[in-house]
């Protein structure tokens, strides 16, 4: 992380992946992730419904591809996409200048403690970019005062593993039959968000009203064939491999090319996946 930017302890593992090997990836093979969660933008925009004279603020932006569809939005206004990766933020930055969308600014934060200007922004948007804090409710609480009484927040989060058979199937083959205890329920991570009761817990702690969760499925492309999906998902899954030994490793190997090969399709390798979008509104006092 830069040196000026605040990270809170307990997200410091957090920033240490987003801010190391993980955002690096995330960064080299940006187009790849975009692809992969595009068929859920048209839903995730429509449900932002940024107006041109709103200012936006896009927690987790990644490389910013939700932070430039919402500033093109807000013709008249502007987007603020923040995020723990510097490399991640190049790319959004670059992207941004390439594709002429000068009302897009980013800036390297933790969105948990980040002092924002208060009630500054009309909508806070994000796309999987909110499931990582240590202190969900502090991190609410700290994004609902940067946004104005009455402003809304957005967020697209995954829903438990069982709609999401791309996880599924992935870490069945990489665990080669090995017992794989995920993190306890709530802890920082993809499905931190997947209960919808927690969520309401979560947002209603934190301060905000009209909490709603709509439910979306759409195919997830992972690559243009079993070959091309194998690379992309070791580079991401690949650490499960570590610890076993070669047969474990060529029994894992086989079982992600056979489920990866069964995905196969016109339109690429594809695994069905699930999603909520929640709306939440920050209160008129
Ligand atoms: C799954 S990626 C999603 C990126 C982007 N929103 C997208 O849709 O491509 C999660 C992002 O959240 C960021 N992130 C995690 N914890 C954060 C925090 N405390 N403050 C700001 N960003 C955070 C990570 O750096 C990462 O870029």
């Amino acid at each position: 992380m830069s040196s000026t930017a605040h990270v809170d302890p307990a997200n410091a593992e957090q920033a240490q992946a987003w801010d190391g090997r993980e955002g690096a990836y995330w960064a080299e093979h940006a187009d790849r992730f975009d692809r992969a969660v595009r068929p859920y933008l048209p839903h995730f925009l429509a449900a932002a419904d940024v107006s041109p004279a709103d200012r936006v603020l896009d927690i987790g932006c990644g490389t910013g591809e939700t932070t430039r569809a919402a500033a093109r939005r807000a013709s008249a206004g502007r987007a603020l996409g923040v995020d723990l990766s510097a490399a991640m933020l190049d790319v959004a930055r670059a992207r941004a200048v390439a594709e002429g969308v000068l009302n897009a600014a980013f800036l390297q934060a933790d969105a948990q403690v980040h002092a924002f200007p208060a009630a500054a922004f009309d909508v806070a948007v994000s796309r999987t970019g909110t499931m990582f804090f240590a202190d969900p409710v502090a991190a609410f609480r700290n994004i609902g005062a940067a946004l104005r009484p009455g402003g809304r927040l957005v967020q697209l989060v995954w829903q438990e593993p069982a709609g999401n058979a791309w996880f599924l199937a992935f870490t069945r083959a990489l665990a080669a039959g090995r017992p794989m205890a995920g993190p306890p329920p709530g802890a920082p991570g993809p499905f931190s968000l997947a209960d919808p009761a927690r969520v309401r817990t979560v947002l209603g702690e934190a301060g905000f009203a009209d909490v709603r969760l709509e439910p979306h499925t759409e195919q997830m492309w992972f690559g243009e064939d079993a070959a091309d999906a194998e690379r992309f998902t070791l580079g991401l899954h690949g650490w499960m491999l570590d610890g076993l030994d070669d047969a474990g490793r060529r029994r894992a190997l086989d079982d992600l090319r056979a489920t990866l090969t069964a995905h196969e399709s016109d339109e690429g390798v594809r695994y069905t996946s699930a999603v909520w979008i929640v709306r939440a509104v920050r209160p008129v006092a």
